[in-house]
């Protein structure tokens, strides 16, 4: 397939330094990481520093940045913090998430709608500097419109409602789901949006979002990681790429 129509494969690698903070040491190296998946056909890493520093810590966004050859998209909450530490390091894309204290994991999109204006006067800067805007959003036309107005250049569509659905094997809902993703994805499009999907992807539940032939990026962090200590992250990435290009075959 053509390299350049292919979906391009970003590894969130957060869970990596979940693994070392278990224990406290400095093993694993999230950079370490990164340097491996430079050798594999990957396209880009993805690091969530969240408020609580529960897992990727500041040091690691710097490393990671300063030393990545892969693209580097930041996660983060719209926060004045993380606003200073992107328009200071300055990675390839920024994508906003909401963010809960208590939550396990990103539990839903963000509420671009009710944060219009604030969200605006955030990214102000982060456009200035040329850094490419991303924001999560759940498959709502609404949602999507208001990610327009506020000047992002791409949405990542939130695909972790469809992947649990797909879990519990509740085909009615998921196809209903999947609909809402296909739409969406037509929308935000139309919009002149680069859209992007991710959370909770599987080797399973990525055949379905990699035949959406608008989408032209995947991130996919905790799946990989763990498939990694079975197999090992070049097997792994290697079947995930083999599923992703054999769906948008189909
Ligand atoms: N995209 C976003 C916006 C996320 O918040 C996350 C989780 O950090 C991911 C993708 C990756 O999700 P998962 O780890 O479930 O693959």
């Amino acid at each position: 397939m053509n390299k350049i129509s292919r979906i391009r494969l970003g590894v969130n690698i957060d869970h990596v330094a979940t693994l070392r903070n278990a224990r406290g040491t400095f093993y694993p190296d999230p950079l370490k990481m990164v340097k491996l998946l430079e050798k594999l056909d990957v396209d880009g890493v993805t690091v969530h520093l969240r408020e609580d520093r529960r897992h990727i810590i500041d040091s690691d966004v710097k490393r990671i940045n300063n030393e990545s050859h892969l693209p580097v998209n930041l996660e983060m909450a719209a926060t004045e913090e993380m606003q200073k530490i992107a328009t200071e390091l300055i990675p390839n894309a920024v994508c906003l998430v909401p963010e809960k204290r208590e939550e396990r994991t990103t539990e839903g999109g963000l509420d671009v709608i009710t944060e219009e204006n604030k969200l605006k006067t955030f990214l102000d800067p982060i456009i200035q500097k040329n850094i490419r805007v991303s924001l999560f959003v759940s498959p709502d036309i609404s949602q999507i419109e208001a990610a327009s107005r506020v000047g992002a250049n791409i949405i990542e569509l939130n695909t972790g409602t469809f992947c649990d659905l797909l879990i519990e094997n509740n085909k009615k809902e998921y196809l209903k789901e999947f609909e809402k993703l296909k739409e969406a994805s037509v929308y935000g499009k139309n919009l002149g949006l680069e859209i992007h999907g991710g959370h909770g992807l599987t080797f399973e539940s990525v055949k379905y979002i990699a035949s959406i032939p608008e989408i032209r990026e995947l991130n996919i962090g905790h799946f990989l990681i763990s498939q990694a200590v079975f197999d090992g992250i070049e097997k792994t990435i290697n079947t995930m790429r083999l599923e992703i290009d054999n769906s948008q075959k189909k």
